[in-house]
Order: C-alpha cells, then structure tokens, then sequence
C-alpha cells in the first residue's frame, strides 16, 4: 500500500481540483454563452455542475485527510510518539499551515456549491413560464447575465485552492524565483482544469441526461474558444516549468525525473491532437444525432487519456529532482 498511496491520493487530488475549476469555468465561459433558445437547458446543467461541484468538495475532503496520513508516514519519526509528529508536522512546518488552509477552503467550497445548486434550482423553477414565451430563435449568442456573487465567491475559493496545491509543489524549491515558479504552477493548473475539467463536465453530465444534441453542441462550441486560450497557457506555463526542473535539456533522458516528464509530455501531446481532431472534424458535425455520438465517444476517449496525463503527474511530482538542480 506505501508506495501506491501517495501518487492515488495525488491523482484524485488533482483530478477533484481540475473537475472543481471545470465547475466554475463553465458557469463563467460556457453556460451564459448560449442563445437564448438554449438558456432552460443550461440552467439545468448549472443545477448538475454545482451539485457535482459540491460532491467533489466533499470526496477532496477525504482525499485531504489521507493526504495528512501520508505525509506522516513519509516523515514518521520511529523513535517519537505519533502525536508529537503530527503536531510538529501542522504547527511548525510551512505545509502543515497550506495543508489547514486546503481543508478549511475544500470545507468552504462545499458550502458554496450547496448553496449555488439550491440557488440554480430555485431560479430554474422561477424561470420556467416565461423563459418559454420568450423562445426567439433568431437571438445571437452573448452572455446572459453577470456573474452571480456566489459564483464569484467560489471563483475565489477555487483559485487558492490551486494555490494550495502550488504551495506544496516542486515549484516552491526552484532557487530566487519561487514566487514566479508558483504562480506558473498555479497558471498552468488552472489551464489544465479550464481545459479538460470543463470537458469532462460537459461529456459527463450531458451523457446521462440525454439531452437533444443541439445542447450539447451550444456548449462545445464555447468550449472550443475556451480551449483555444486555455491550452497554449498550459503549454507555455508547463515548457518553462519543465526548464526550472530540468536545469538542462539532455536531463530530459537522463534523469529519472526526465524520463517521467517525458512520458507525461508525450501522452499531453496524444490528448491534444485528439482535442484537435474533435475540433476540426467533431464540431461542425455536432449538431445531428450521429455526430453528436461520435464527438461523445471521442470527447469521452480524450478525457480518459487527460487521466493518464494526471496520472503520471501525480508520480511526477513525488520524484526527486534531477540531481544538482535544486
Ligand atoms: C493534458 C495536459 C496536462 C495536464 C492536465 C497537466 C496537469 C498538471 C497538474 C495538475 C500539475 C500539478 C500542479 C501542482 O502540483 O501544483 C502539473 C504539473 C506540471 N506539469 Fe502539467 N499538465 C499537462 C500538460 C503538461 C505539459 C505539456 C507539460 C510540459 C511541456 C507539463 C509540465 C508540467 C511540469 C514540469 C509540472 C511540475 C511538476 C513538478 O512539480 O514536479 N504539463 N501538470
């Protein structure tokens, strides 16, 4: 169990932050950014995107406590009482402070997406007889009201949790620019999740619901433009990371740390050709029944290959870094 715990509870940590930053990315980019046939529609994905929202924070707030058992059994003392590691490790180390400041976030965010889902819901019944009088099916696309507060309060939340996750990361050993390291950090993880978290919502939640396939085609092609700047960020962000941890190219192959890096960089590259395939040949056939099949299926597989992306991540940031780099 001691060697598989840590990158598990590493994967459902970062896959739970990226559904979470999914969550709000779509309330901001996708959802309002629909005409106004399609607006009952989104206001009943809102209500599933909170609700998962709200059970993701909880399923983080397990992972958060296993995170702690982790970190004890890496740093467990054999000769001192448990007790006194535990406490040493949360009052006098600097994660200990960022592993609090995780729970109390996680704690305050499954609020917040209780209460946005029960907000979605009443607004949805609120609007039900005359969102349908209002059906004009020649209004353009444009959003359809401001960001709610309690959406901007869970935007604030989500980021520091990133930070959280930023603050605890290789990034804080790179040497004078730590500060710049964490925010590329963070940068690049907000990306990931405004990337595939939204997808993987988008997929997940349509399928089960069956909804006809012009709801689904509304909400991948404001996706696509989300995707467009999320992806070169992530990109940018993950090149110059790469060049803080590496220190130099040829540690790239010759490193332990290298290697994995690379198998990462590799499986990154097969999600996006396949993000682009569903761009290119998917969304310009989204809008009929069969289409709409096949862009699920492929949008499904790119999903699945973004976890394995996450998954060699989460070793990734376990590994020592190549030696004399920092
Ligand atoms: C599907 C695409 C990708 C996803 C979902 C993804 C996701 C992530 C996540 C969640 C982290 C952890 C952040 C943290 O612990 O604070 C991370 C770290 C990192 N990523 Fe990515 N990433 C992707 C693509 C890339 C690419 C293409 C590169 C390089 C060109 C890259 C380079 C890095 C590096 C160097 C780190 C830091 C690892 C460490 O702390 O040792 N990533 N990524």
């Amino acid at each position: 169990m001691e060697p598989v715990l840590p990158p598990l509870q590493r994967f459902l940590l970062f896959s739970g932050v990226l559904i979470l930053v999914g969550a709000v990315a779509w309330r901001s980019f996708v959802g309002p950014w629909q005409p106004p046939p399609l607006r009952p529609a989104m206001r009943r994905v809102e209500i599933r995107v909170a609700r998962t929202g709200f059970w993701v924070s909880l399923l983080l707030i397990c992972v958060w406590g296993i995170r702690l058992q982790v970190q004890v059994m890496e740093f467990r003392d054999p000769f001192a009482p448990l007790r006194d590691d535990v406490l040493f490790l949360l009052r006098e180390t600097f994660w200990g402070t960022v592993w609090l400041a995780q729970g109390g976030l996680l704690m305050a965010l499954a609020a917040g997406f209780h209460h946005l889902t029960r907000r979605a819901r009443a607004k949805e019944l609120r609007e039900r007889p005359w969102v349908a009088a209002e059906w004009d099916p020649k209004a353009g696309v444009g959003p359809g009201e401001t960001l709610p507060k309690g959406w901007k309060g869970v935007w604030v939340g989500v980021i520091l949790l990133v930070l959280t996750l930023s603050l605890s990361s290789h990034a804080m050993s790179v040497p004078l620019v730590a500060p710049l390291a964490v925010a590329m950090d963070a940068a690049h993880t907000l990306a990931a999740g405004a990337w595939m978290g939204t997808l993987s919502l988008i997929i997940g939640l349509q399928a089960r619901r069956h909804e006809p396939p012009h709801v689904l085609a509304g909400q991948l092609k404001a996706f696509s433009y989300l995707a467009w700047a999320a992806v070169p960020l992530l990109l940018v962000m993950g090149v110059m990371l790469s060049g803080f941890h590496l220190g130099e190219l040829r540690n790239l192959w010759a490193s332990d740390y290298g290697r994995v890096l690379s198998l990462k960089i590799f499986t990154a590259v097969g999600v996006m050709l396949m993000g682009f395939r569903n761009w290119r040949y998917g969304l310009p056939a989204v809008n009929e029944e069969r289409g709409a099949r096949s862009v699920r299926r492929w949008a499904a597989a790119e999903v699945a290959l973004a976890a394995c992306v996450l998954l060699v991540t989460a070793i990734l940031v376990g590994m020592p870094m190549p030696e004399g780099v920092h």
